[in-house]
């Protein structure tokens, strides 16, 4: 058994397994001068420094003058892709939008592309480096969608890569199927055949290899609209396959209403909401999760968190960590980007990327907060004055130890 004693304080604590909204957002639970009881991987106890009992033969672990708070749940990333794609940046400083770069065959299609003559050890070497970092940072569970893929073989290639880091890798991994991503180049003058091809053939194909956990789609102007992905949720849905929705973000594309109308799991981005979403965010289970490095990359406006926040919906952060909106998976920036951008409180942040983003993944009765029973997946701090330092500290993380 290890003891970790002497915490400066434990941070969300007792959180079970709901969500964090409204009001509430506004607190972290906390325990001052504290300890830590780990066993066979799990949390089995924690408490005041004055209850803890030095008689029992423990592995101490000292941390004085040191925080622990648990790690964060990525629950949006596309973090299996087979090249960077820095030249489009530059593209973009000479004023090309990402609109315009994708349609000119660049930007997700170039991503395909590469994915489809990459070697899958490759693929699966290179995001395995790319998690390790990630965990690093601080990163205790992660949702990774496909999409780079577009065909049923590379769709599959895909998602047989996140399996394969599912079974090598410690942290908890979700599978997010996103085969209505982009349209490939030879559906671009029939649609409806490329939609057809996921229903019939790539989404029953990649759940009964038992590689899916979610569906996803990109719901906005050139990519798909409202009615074609509601016809592909409507089979996903009927395959059991929850849903997830990439949504309003460069403008206001129905997204969010079709989510919630499906009861998704979460509707992510939303740079562009209207009095209408947020009425059906404030009364839904549905996670409203907020990408803020995507945001900054694109060099676009940020979401409303704090009207998200005031309308009672559950907000999340995740990095979408992928080569060309996001090429970062450090969720101590995001949280930074968050207070400095959204104007989230330290509370906020560390609300939205830890327990509800574990909502968001469903992974909320393994991780997102300090509970007994729960996985010991948590991070040390430097030490620091307060637990502000962690937005605060946006170049270099206020991290001393990550535990998974
Ligand atoms: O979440 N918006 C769509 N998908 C990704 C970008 C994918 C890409 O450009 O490769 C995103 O921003
Ligand atoms: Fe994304």
């Amino acid at each position: 058994m290890q003891a970790y004693i002497n915490i400066k304080s434990i941070v969300q604590t007792n959180r079970g397994k709901v969500a964090v909204r409204g009001e509430n957002m506004a607190f972290l639970p906390t325990i001052d001068d504290g300890f830590l009881l780990i066993d066979n991987k799990k949390i089995v106890d924690f408490g005041s420094m004055s209850v803890f009992d030095f008689e029992k033969n423990h592995e101490i672990i000292d941390c004085t003058d040191r925080y622990i708070l648990p790690t964060y749940c990525d629950s949006h990333t596309h973090v299996v892709f087979a090249a960077t794609r820095e030249a489009e940046l530059l593209q973009r400083l000479k004023g090309a939008s990402y609109l315009e770069i994708a349609a000119a065959g660049g930007g997700i299609l170039n991503s395909a592309l590469r994915l489809q003559t990459c070697d899958e050890q490759q693929l699966y070497d290179d995001a395995f480096y790319r998690i390790e970092k990630m965990i690093q940072t601080g990163t205790g569970a992660i949702e990774i969608k496909s999409g780079y893929g577009l065909s049923v073989d590379a769709e599959l290639k895909m998602l047989r890569v996140i399996r394969k880091l599912k079974e090598n890798l410690t942290l908890p991994i979700k599978a997010t199927l996103l085969a209505a991503h982009a349209f490939p180049a030879i559906y671009k003058s029939n649609r409806a055949a490329y939609v057809a091809l996921i229903i019939d053939q790539i989404l029953p194909q990649c759940v009964d290899a038992g590689l899916v956990d979610y569906c996803d789609a990109f719901v906005e102007n050139g990519f798909f609209t409202v009615a074609e992905a509601d016809q592909i949720f409507e089979k996903a849905s009927a395959l059991n396959i929850k849903i997830k929705v990439h949504a309003n973000q460069l403008s206001n594309s129905g997204g969010v209403k079709l989510g919630v109308g499906y009861n998704a799991t979460s509707v992510d981005h939303l740079e562009h909401l209207d009095a209408e979403d947020y009425r059906l965010l404030s009364g839904s289970d549905t996670v409203a999760t907020l990408l803020p490095s995507a945001a900054f990359f694109l060099n676009d406006s940020m979401p409303d968190a704090i009207e998200l926040i005031k309308n009672n919906a559950i907000v999340a952060l995740a990095s979408d960590y992928n080569p060309g909106t996001s090429p970062s998976g450090n969720m101590n920036f995001v949280n930074s980007l968050a207070a400095i951008k959204m104007k989230m409180t330290t509370e906020m942040c560390i609300n939205a990327s830890t327990i509800n983003g574990a909502f968001a993944m469903d992974v909320h009765h393994q991780l997102g907060s300090i509970d007994i029973g729960k996985n010991a997946s948590f991070i040390i701090t430097e030490k620091i004055q307060s637990i502000d330092a962690m937005p605060y500290s946006f170049g270099s993380p206020s991290i001393y130890k990550v535990i998974i």
